[in-house]
């Protein structure tokens, strides 16, 4: 319904409209002169045959009073008509009286088209002048000028007419075609420069050529290049930054609670299992001290749990890989009847501390959301080194994913620590599988 509410001509291209503009001109230009012909060319005919008009009735006038004067009125008819030549294609003829009129013969060479010399509306110059002698009319003086010759050149006018107006069409058309070419490939540029940056590819400067107008806009593409190019590496550098005080923040408080928390709990546990022991067993005392211990240990392991999260030890006591070996094997633990593939390339042990951490973080994220929200019997783990950057994959099986999932901490986390690293993140689902794809350089950006 909207499509057809648009004129047709808006999705016209530039070329097609120009070359349509120029059309329409010379269309104009070819009616207006055709008009012009028309109007102007039986007026231009009757001028040109006034005179001949003019001498015709001179000519019957005289050839009247001639007849009348003579006495012998008839020979000189007879010599009058001898001069004047008897083919029907003779501007003057004499007609006597009672002769069949000879059909008039074409009044153009047969070299114009009909339907021109009908277009020319070519106006009746034939005039009839009565001869008489004695006072009685004996035949007519017939004046019919021959007009092919000024037809043949009206025909030889509109034919130059239309030539050089098509000609000139074509060349206009050809010449608008290059020039626009030319004119709209500075545009192209422009165009290809603005998706560069939608794309977030700020490197690539758009060549600044074609008119002043266009080369402005280039130039402000290119500064509007350069400034979002400085805005997204300040944004990296302060996503950098973040998640850098976000693990300093985390290593803060799972120091907390480690030394504080940790002596306290173990305190506890020592001085109730010292009562336990004091107090003997089977009293209701000593019931009460039991889940007092059994609560504390809970506590012990639910501290070391938090601190497992908040600072994964390992990656700095045993490196990256045996840090994802063991929560590979938590994961077991938790969940023995899940079926879990890996695929942990030697070669990681290769990154950086920062993209170290990252990649651990990653895997942590989406396996735990597999464990949370998959509902999967399969999980397929696979980190990949290749060309300085690290793949990382989380894959499963489970059939609870949504098709465009809502990003929460995790996600969001995952993105943002992805993105101060300069590298990519894709949630995919598909055939089944729902995978979470990272991929990162093996050392991190300054
Ligand atoms: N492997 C997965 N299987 C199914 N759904 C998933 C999976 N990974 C992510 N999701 C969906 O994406 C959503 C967002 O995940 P995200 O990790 O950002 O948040 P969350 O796990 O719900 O909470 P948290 O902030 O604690 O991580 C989830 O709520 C879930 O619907
Ligand atoms: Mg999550």
């Amino acid at each position: 319904m909207t499509n057809l509410m648009i004129p047709m001509w808006t999705t016209w291209s530039l070329r097609a409209r120009i070359c349509v503009l120029l059309g329409g001109m010379f269309l104009s230009a070819l009616i207006a002169g055709l008009a012009l012909l028309w109007i102007f060319s039986s007026d231009q005919i009757l001028e040109e045959n006034e005179p001949s008009s003019r001498s015709a009735i001179t000519v019957a006038a005289g050839l009247n009073a001639a007849l009348a004067a003579s006495t012998r009125p008839d020979a000189i008819l007879a010599a009058f008509v001898d001069q004047l030549g008897s083919t029907p294609a003779d501007a003057i003829r004499f007609r006597r009286d009672g002769e069949v009129h000879a059909p008039e013969q074409g009044k153009t060479s047969g070299k114009v088209p009909e339907w021109f010399v009908k277009a020319l509306f070519v106006p009746d110059l034939a005039q009839h002048i009565p001869v008489l002698v004695q006072g009685r009319r004996v035949g007519d003086l017939i004046f019919e000028p021959d007009l092919s010759a000024q037809i043949y050149e009206k025909w030889i006018g509109f034919l130059s007419l239309l030539g050089s107006l098509v000609g000139m069409a074509l060349l206009a058309g050809l010449l608008s075609f290059v020039t626009i070419g030319a004119a709209l490939q500075p545009l192209r540029d422009l165009a290809e420069g603005l998706a560069r940056l939608r794309t977030g590819d700020f490197s690539k400067k758009v060549d600044c050529s074609g008119p002043p107008e266009v080369r402005e806009s280039c130039l402000s593409v290119n500064e509007l290049a350069l400034t979002l190019g400085r805005l997204s590496s300040e944004n990296r550098s302060l996503l950098r930054r973040m998640i850098s005080i976000q693990d300093e923040e985390r290593r803060d408080i799972s120091r907390e609670l480690h030394d504080e928390l940790g002596p306290l709990l173990f305190a506890i546990r020592a001085n109730v299992t010292a009562m336990i022991d004091d107090c003997g067993s089977g009293t209701n005392r000593s019931m009460g001290e039991e889940r007092v211990l059994q609560a504390v240990e809970a506590l012990q392991i639910a501290n070391r749990r938090i601190l497992e999260r908040l600072r994964p030890m390992l990656i700095e006591e045993l490196g990256l890989d045996a840090s994802i070996q063991k929560l590979l094997r938590d994961v077991h633990t938790q969940v023995p009847e899940m079926a879990v593939t890996f695929e942990i390339d030697p070669r990681i042990v290769t990154a950086d501390s920062v993209v170290a951490q990252t990649v651990y973080r990653l895997l942590q994220e989406g396996i735990t959301n597999v464990l949370k929200h998959a509902g999967a019997s399969k999980m397929s783990v696979k980190t990949e080194v290749t060309n300085e950057a690290i793949l990382v994959e989380v894959a499963d099986n489970g059939a609870r994913a949504p098709l465009e999932p809502k990003f929460g901490r995790g996600l969001t986390g995952m993105q943002e620590r992805l993105r101060a690293l300069e590298g990519k993140f894709d949630y995919i689902r598909a055939d089944g599988w729902t995978t979470i794809r990272c991929s990162l350089p093996l050392a991190a950006p300054d």
